[in-house]
């Protein structure tokens, strides 16, 4: 029996065969364990004649196994170690996991980048505004239909507070801005405002860039000059047609909108040329009476300030249909225009 087991044991060629081996003589039902238990039913001069090699036996094969294991657990790891050799060299799999920035920040990034180049630099406020920032400050008086106009989703008032509403619109920043600071003031206010619609092309929350400029002796030529020069910078044109059509809101006088032609072809839409006249954002010279609010003489210092919504201008630089994936985290959409890898 132990030829035989010593035998197998060297010949099993993996950890599955040798296990076979080890059931085969020292399972339950294996061969070495059968002379065991014969042992119990000899006469005790017997078993002490036969136990001590019966046992010897059972150790030899037991450690016979054990040798052969450690040996074939080795050549396995030896194996794996040529097989899943790590090649260090090769460059990294593009997958799912990589990211982007949304859009929506690539756009703002390409903004900032256009009227950093004109000297402004970039402020911030809460998307949790009280009424006079958002509206009173802003020479919204209270009760003006303007109000309306903007449908705001007010806040649960907390006991002893007034009531706060979610930002409408970025032009509160130019409140806190000029409360703060002393002119000369050029800011760009990037931020996400509210308000209770919800389209194709509207969603409850959306993205503005509000531009805000005090400074002496300020007239609508800069203003023009200025969002002139950013839609060529944005839309990569050299030339653009655009008019600045009277227009109301109650923080700017005069007010405007600002107007490009574009033509469409097919899908895609060009802008700086064409029969017909888009709307791309609000502005006007900043009213006396929100410089007076914030503390600044409007005899001495003038500024101008304009609005716009980003993701209006992406869907147009890009040729973006609907506004609603930009809201539903789809990488895949994100590729299909080119903002992702
Ligand atoms: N706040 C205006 C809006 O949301 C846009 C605007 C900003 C107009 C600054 C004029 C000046 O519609």
């Amino acid at each position: 029996i132990e030829q035989e087991a010593l035998a197998a044991i060297a010949a099993a060629a993996d950890l599955a065969a040798l296990d076979a081996v080890r059931v085969a003589e020292l399972g339950k039902k294996g061969r070495v364990s059968a002379l065991m238990g014969a042992l119990g039913k000899m006469s005790p001069d017997e078993r002490k004649a036969q136990g001590p090699q019966l046992n010897a036996l059972k150790t030899r094969v037991d450690d016979a196994i054990r040798l052969r294991k450690d040996v074939l657990e080795n050549a396995a790891l030896e194996a794996r170690l040529v097989t899943e050799r790590v090649d260090l060299t090769l460059p990294p799999a593009a997958g799912p996991g990589e990211g982007a920035l949304h859009p929506v920040m690539q756009v703002f990034e390409e903004i900032a980048a256009i009227f950093g180049d004109m000297g402004f630099t970039v402020a911030e406020g809460p998307d949790i505004e009280d009424d006079w920032h958002n509206f009173t400050a802003l020479n919204f008086p209270i009760g003006h239909p303007a109000r309306e106009t903007h449908d705001t989703f007010f806040m649960k008032a907390l006991e002893g507070d007034t009531p706060k509403v979610l930002r409408t619109h970025t032009s509160p920043v130019q409140v806190r801005t000029m409360m703060e600071e002393k002119p000369p003031i050029r800011i760009l206010v990037p931020g996400r405002v509210y308000r209770n619609d919800w389209d194709a092309t509207h969603t409850p929350m959306f993205h503005q860039v509000e531009g805000l400029v005090i400074e002496k002796g300020i007239h609508m030529g800069h203003l023009k000059g200025c969002l002139i020069d950013f839609v060529k910078a944005f839309f990569e044109v050299d030339n653009v047609e655009s008019r600045f059509r009277p227009h109301f809101f109650p923080f700017t006088e005069p007010s405007a909108e600002m107007d490009v032609k574009y033509s469409r072809n097919g899908d895609a839409i060009e802008i700086g040329a064409g029969d017909r006249w888009m709307e791309i954002l609000g502005c006007g010279m900043v009213h006396p009476n929100v410089l007076r609010n914030c503390g600044i003489d409007p005899a001495v210092h003038q500024g101008f300030a304009f609005g716009m919504g980003v993701d209006r201008l992406a869907m147009l630089k890009y040729g973006m249909p609907d506004l609603r994936p930009y809201f539903e985290a789809d990488p895949q959409w994100s590729r299909h225009y080119g903002f992702s890898p």
